[in-house]
């Protein structure tokens, strides 16, 4: 019930989240895309895993603890805590622009909302921070009263975020529910030259119920699962890259088609890899690698 109303409540802010993401996001994309290395040590390709989700935890803290320390009236302790956890909010921010910056759709106006949240708490804590520090020795009742309140926000752009992974599952691994199989299984490619699968570009075939994306170099055939790992983007129409990587062709993300590693982000998932040989009377079969 609660969900419900929340959902509709975000739903409502469509009217400015929409414009406002598009602008945000047409910048964001741009600038990123000037500086692929940076966008893909910023939303954490190097870790595996994306590197705005484990900064986010950090400012939460750090902010919590400037109320303990207001309410036990230690203002010194609760103004560098502040100045930490503004860094820390920074830090974050950066982070989290980087993967704004290849998001589409709704999930893109949960993250403008999102976003525009955490920007009003950080507004909210550096003028905190100024009137803390402007009346310090003395205690500032403004600057306590308005890092409260930067903490309620900060907690309301916590929870559209949290809908930005959770709900609408952005930046999450598609392929999270797809175990490795021992079984060897025909595979059925949508194309064939004569009896073989053409050589040196991105075939499409089917593998019981997954789609994966070929590429035949001479008897070896190197063999992915067709689903991008980022968003969900159909490989077999992106492109082939010196015969070893595919690129997705929604935000260009590549994979080393030997192995399936993410060579180039948004994505900061592998790729499912599948084994292929020739199977007893023709065809082929495959298996995912382990
Ligand atoms: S769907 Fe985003 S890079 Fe493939």
């Amino acid at each position: 019930m609660l969900a419900r109303m929340l959902v509709r409540l975000m739903d409502a802010q469509g009217f400015w989240t929409r414009p406002l993401g598009d602008l945000a996001f047409r910048f964001l994309h741009w600038l990123f895309g000037l500086m692929p290395a940076i966008r893909d040590l910023l939303i954490g390709r190097w870790l595996g895993h994306p590197l705005h989700a484990v900064l986010t935890d950090a400012p939460i803290g750090i902010l919590f603890l400037v109320i303990v320390f207001d309410v036990l009236g230690n203002q010194g302790a609760a103004t560098v805590t502040l100045a930490v956890g503004v860094l820390a909010m920074l830090a974050a921010a950066l982070a989290g622009f980087a993967d704004y910056a290849d998001t589409d759709g709704k999930a893109r106006e949960r993250a403008t909302l999102h976003s525009s949240l955490m920007l009003l708490a950080l507004l909210g804590y550096l003028i905190s921070l100024a009137l803390r520090l402007g009346s310090n020795p003395a205690p500032s009742g403004g600057g306590v009263l308005l890092s409260v309140l930067s903490f309620l926000v900060l907690s309301a752009a916590a929870y559209v975020g949290g809908d930005v992974v959770y709900v609408l599952g952005n930046m999450v691994n598609r392929h999270a529910f797809r175990g490795a199989g021992t079984k060897w299984i025909a595979l059925e490619p949508a194309e064939l030259a004569g009896d073989e699968i053409p050589e040196g570009r991105l075939v499409k075939a089917k593998l019981d119920i997954n789609q994966l994306v070929l590429v035949r170099q001479g008897e070896q055939i190197l063999a992915l699962h067709d689903t991008c790992a980022h968003a969900g983007g159909p490989l077999n129409e992106g492109r082939l890259i010196d015969g070893r990587l595919v690129e997705c062709p929604w935000h260009a993300s590549r994979y080393r088609l030997s192995d399936g590693l993410v060579v180039q982000g948004p994505s900061v998932y592998d790729q499912p890899s599948y084994e292929v040989r020739r199977r007893e009377g023709g065809g082929w079969e495959a298996r995912r690698r382990a």
